[in-house]
């Protein structure tokens, strides 16, 4: 779905980015340009941001835990 209406930035796209290596709302920001226009998305761009860190810290650890 859309997350970004100004740039046109989905949240498939921010996943994408927290996958490449983006850890903060900023550094998607930087690579992305969400909420770089009027703002209104970026709470919901942070959640995503968040959203993804956490499932790529759980998949982290189930990998960890496959290993031992
Ligand atoms: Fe993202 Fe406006 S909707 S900057």
């Amino acid at each position: 779905m859309y997350v970004c209406l100004c740039k046109g930035i989905t949240d498939t796209q921010i996943r994408a980015a927290v996958q490449d290596g983006a850890s903060s709302l900023r550094e998607v920001n930087r690579t992305l340009g969400v909420a770089s226009q009027c703002g209104k998305c970026g709470l919901m761009a942070r959640d995503i941001v968040r959203a993804s860190l956490e499932q790529s810290v759980e998949s982290d650890q189930q990998l960890f835990y496959a290993v031992t």
